[in-house]
């Protein structure tokens, strides 16, 4: 018996003075660009400076995206001693440069692995080399790990990523980590005290509502990853977020399509992490990415994870509530037609038992339309209007 208590006391020990995430890194959903989506293995660091640039003069830095992240094939060799080094012809410069000129825009820098011997793109994984990769990238000045889980057969999820995760903690510098999963273990069961955020779906492409099959996986449009995981919002929350993956805003949607898209991923509190060529975006696009009221819903410090309300008919109303008694209301077309839309708020009760609060219909509530950054009246008034397919209306409520 006393054997068992001092083990336990031993693994509370443990727990606590060694296996640690940085907390305080990921308050609100992390926000920046990514270059998979758009550049896949076409990473260089010309490129990747030119974002930096373009992160500036385009207004995405002002509008709070912080992190550049480097997705997978910057890889070159492990040297004699197992060092990981950068491609050296699309590096030369080497990643500490690179991460110093980040930085000296104000932004921070983010890099890609893999839990696995190989990352999914074939190149060197840290699988057995955590620590001395772990090392290696703080000396360079990372700040974000993304991390991911090809090439894994026979490995432990929560165990591969714990040791990540305490290899980035035992360099002492602060690394939000990002776990790219997939869903397939439910981290969302296991890695609030591990990662920063987690994958929960397998990889985003850009369309509105599509499955697109590669043999042996899919890739999924907007809707279909969104609506892939049921009942898991409870698990979000400051310093750890559902993930639903990295935007495809700009990637060759409709307009429409990529303002629901980004109003979908404020709503439900998801990272919001650029997947698009910043450096030649449209005046539209930039307006999508870089609209601060429907940011502020992302941002929001409440944390909570918004919900889907309704699905009745062709627009679906998703909710989501924010601090000082806020609300945020999508209404969504999914149809493939424009609609006539009637909602009148008298005729709803409704509560979120997430938050425990309600939208209390004997409040009224100022309405202010986020993407023509108007107010449209109140509660009072039923709202009328017509949505085009695939388009959005989202509201603020505000007490
Ligand atoms: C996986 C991830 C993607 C991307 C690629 C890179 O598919 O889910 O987001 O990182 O690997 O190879």
């Amino acid at each position: 018996m006393k054997k068992i208590i001092v083990l336990a006391l031993l693994s509370i020990f443990y727990t606590i003075t060694f296996a640690q995430k940085f907390e305080g890194l990921a308050l609100t959903p992390p926000m920046g660009w990514n270059s998979w989506n758009n550049f896949g293995c076409n990473v260089d660091e010309k490129l990747i400076r030119a974002i930096a640039d373009s992160m500036i003069t385009s207004g995405m830095k002002s509008a709070g995206y912080q992190y550049v992240v480097i997705d997978d094939c910057w890889h070159g060799e492990r040297d004699s001693l197992g060092f990981i080094h950068p491609n050296k012809e699309r590096f030369p410069s080497g990643m500490k440069a690179l991460g110093d000129y980040i930085h000296s825009k104000g932004l921070k820098f983010g890099i890609y692995s893999c839990a696995g011997n190989k990352t999914c793109g074939g190149h060197p994984g840290s699988r057995g080399y955590e620590y001395q990769d772990a090392l290696t990238y703080a000396q360079w000045g990372v700040d974000f790990l993304k991390y991911d889980w090809c090439n894994t057969a026979g490995i432990n999820a929560p165990a591969a990523y714990a040791t990540m995760r305490d290899a980035l903690f035992a360099t002492g510098r602060p690394i939000v980590f990002s776990l790219c999963e997939w869903g397939e273990n439910k981290p969302w069961e296991w890695a609030k005290d591990v990662g920063h955020l987690w994958r929960t779906t397998g990889d985003i492409t850009h369309c509105f509502d599509c499955q697109e099959d590669h043999g042996t996986w899919s890739s999924w449009g907007i809707m279909k990853t969104l609506e892939m995981r049921k009942d898991i919002r409870r698990f979000a929350g400051p310093g750890h977020w559902n993930d639903p993956d990295m935007m495809e805003v700009g990637n060759g949607m409709s307009v429409q399509e990529d303002r629901a898209h980004f109003s979908l991923w404020s709503i439900v509190a998801a990272p919001l992490i650029a997947g698009n060529d910043i450096r030649t975006m449209s005046k539209e696009t930039k307006e999508i990415l870089t609209n601060s009221d429907v940011i502020a819903v992302d941002q929001d410090s409440l944390g909570v994870q918004g919900f889907r309300y309704s699905n009745d008919g062709d627009v679906e109303v998703w909710i989501k509530p924010l601090s000082r008694g806020d609300w945020a209301v999508c209404f969504l077309n999914r149809s493939e037609k424009s609609v006539k839309f009637e909602f009148d708020w008298s005729k709803h009760n409704i509560y979120d038992d997430l938050s425990k609060t309600s939208i209390d219909n004997k409040i009224i509530y100022q309405v202010r339309d986020l993407w023509k950054h108007k107010s449209i009246g109140d509660t009072k008034k039923k709202i009328v209007t017509d949505i085009s397919s695939h388009d959005v209306l989202m509201v603020r409520l505000v007490k």
